[in-house]
């Protein structure tokens, strides 16, 4: 496991991962000047590769990890679950992790959320509440309830269902004709704030596009999704809490259901379990998935009211809910999310990462102080900052992120920026010493690529 491979073999590895596996999110032709890291192994917070050279998971691939990799404890409760039942299909069967994995989860909301629909990735959470929503209406008799609100900037996975309230022209352009369209409203993101105004005026003006989409079309519409509080693969756009309140209150006055997509803002990244809980208020539909396993196994699932539930209890099948997926519920991956869980619960990890963000706030200060950086912003375990160019179209600017993600390479972080927003959203397990690594080195990132683009 631990074995060095020889730097040969390290570019063959390359080279045939290039020819092979088309990598995602990714133009392939940039590997050609952009490194490809073959990874050997990951212990803790750090990635190692097949050189040795280890690299710090300053993203939690992709937001996905919370305890580190090969956590012993997720580990052991992983292999004991492989000797007992590896998967079974969740139509007709049931199984022990999946039964506690949802009780557990309808437990941290009070019972409020008690009904959980299982998959895999968080592009399937986000259409099955879409289809929970849509389906729910037409049993009610509201068959015009058919469309949906999202904000700007808004990301919910993309597949074709997904994409549809997804606004980034990047993602959904080349796809255009495929996907349906939703109502894009207002994003509340607080960097709109102006001399003398405050993040609440901005969610308030927010809340008002809102209304003025409701007032025009509520009849017509069947759920307003939302990232509560980040969003996040649009450049970490954060808001007030008061928003999740407003759009909460319209959403009961104008009669539409509120999908809250946590998957990348729950399971305490925020500071609390779910999102939600920072405005006190629980959506009609919280999609989760990332970090629920751990970030071992692809795990995603959307959580449900007794009264939406009930909405679908019928003797038509044609009443239930339509979605079948084979690996849905899989007892290994509800297994590791159950020891994530169990992890929250014994090691108070909420608590723990108060103390935490405020030290890692405190190592990232010199950066939020730089000339070239504005709207520094931190919320629970995220932090992000934008770097600030005299003309943002030169090619050093509109590069700015691929080089930082290849400088950052060099000082053993893994850092990818999304445009000109460097973001760190690191696992909860991480030490002080490494606090410490990355406040002084993404410092010296910074100055190195912006030196390049002066
Ligand atoms: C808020 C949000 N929703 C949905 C998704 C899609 O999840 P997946 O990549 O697992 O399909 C993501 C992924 O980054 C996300 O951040």
């Amino acid at each position: 496991m631990n074995a060095v491979n020889t730097s040969a073999s390290t570019s063959d590895w390359v080279k045939r991962s290039l020819q092979s596996v088309w990598h995602p999110c990714t133009q392939m032709q940039h590997h050609e000047t952009m490194p490809l890291i073959p990874v050997s192994h990951g212990r803790g917070a750090w990635l190692v590769d097949m050189e040795g050279k280890r690299y710090l998971d300053g993203i939690s691939s992709w937001w996905v990890n919370l305890f580190g990799h090969a956590n012993p404890r997720i580990n052991a409760a992983l292999k004991d679950q492989l000797d007992q039942l590896e998967h079974a299909m969740l139509a007709g069967f049931t199984h022990e992790p999946v039964i506690r994995l949802s009780e557990k989860l309808s437990a941290l909301t009070g019972g409020v959320l008690g009904h959980c629909f299982y998959a895999s990735d968080g592009a399937s959470a986000t259409e099955i509440a879409l289809k929970m929503s849509f389906h729910f209406w037409r049993n009610q008799g509201q068959t015009e309830k058919q469309e949906f609100i999202c904000l700007k900037g808004s990301y919910h996975g993309e597949t074709i269902g997904a994409l549809a309230v997804t606004d980034v022209a990047l993602f959904r352009d080349a796809y255009g004709p495929m996907i349906r369209n939703a109502h894009v409203v207002a994003s509340p993101d607080a960097r709109q704030v102006k001399e003398g105004g405050t993040a609440i005026d901005i969610a308030r003006r927010a809340a008002a596009d809102m209304e003025r989409c409701l007032q025009e079309r509520a009849g017509k519409i069947a759920a307003v999704i939302l990232e509560p509080l980040v969003q996040c693969a649009t450049g970490f756009a954060m808001h007030d809490s008061e928003y999740l309140r407003l759009v909460r209150a319209l959403c009961d006055q104008y009669q539409v259901h509120l999908i809250g997509d946590e998957i990348a803002v729950g399971c305490g990244r925020t500071g609390t379990f779910f999102a939600c809980e920072n405005a006190q208020i629980w959506p009609d539909f919280v999609c989760l998935s990332k970090g629920i396993s751990g970030g071992y196994l692809p795990l995603s699932l959307v959580m449900t009211r007794e009264a939406i539930y009930q909405g679908f209890y019928d003797s038509d099948v044609r009443r239930g809910f339509l979605h079948s997926h084979s690996y849905t519920g899989n007892p290994l991956a509800c297994r590791a999310a159950l020891a994530t869980l169990e992890i929250f619960e014994t090691d108070d990890v909420l608590a723990q990462n108060r103390v935490k963000a405020a030290s890692i706030t405190e190592a990232l200060q010199p950066l939020a102080q730089h000339h070239q950086v504005k709207h520094f912003r931190q919320q629970g375990m995220m932090w992000a900052f934008d770097a600030v160019f005299d003309d943002a179209n030169t090619p050093a600017a509109k590069t700015f992120s691929r080089r930082f993600f290849t400088q950052a390479l060099q000082e053993e972080l893994l850092l990818r920026p999304i445009g000109n927003t460097v973001y760190l959203m690191p696992p909860y397990i991480v030490n002080q010493e490494e606090i410490s690594i990355v406040g002084e080195r993404m410092l010296k990132v910074f100055n190195q690529v912006m030196g390049e683009a002066a």
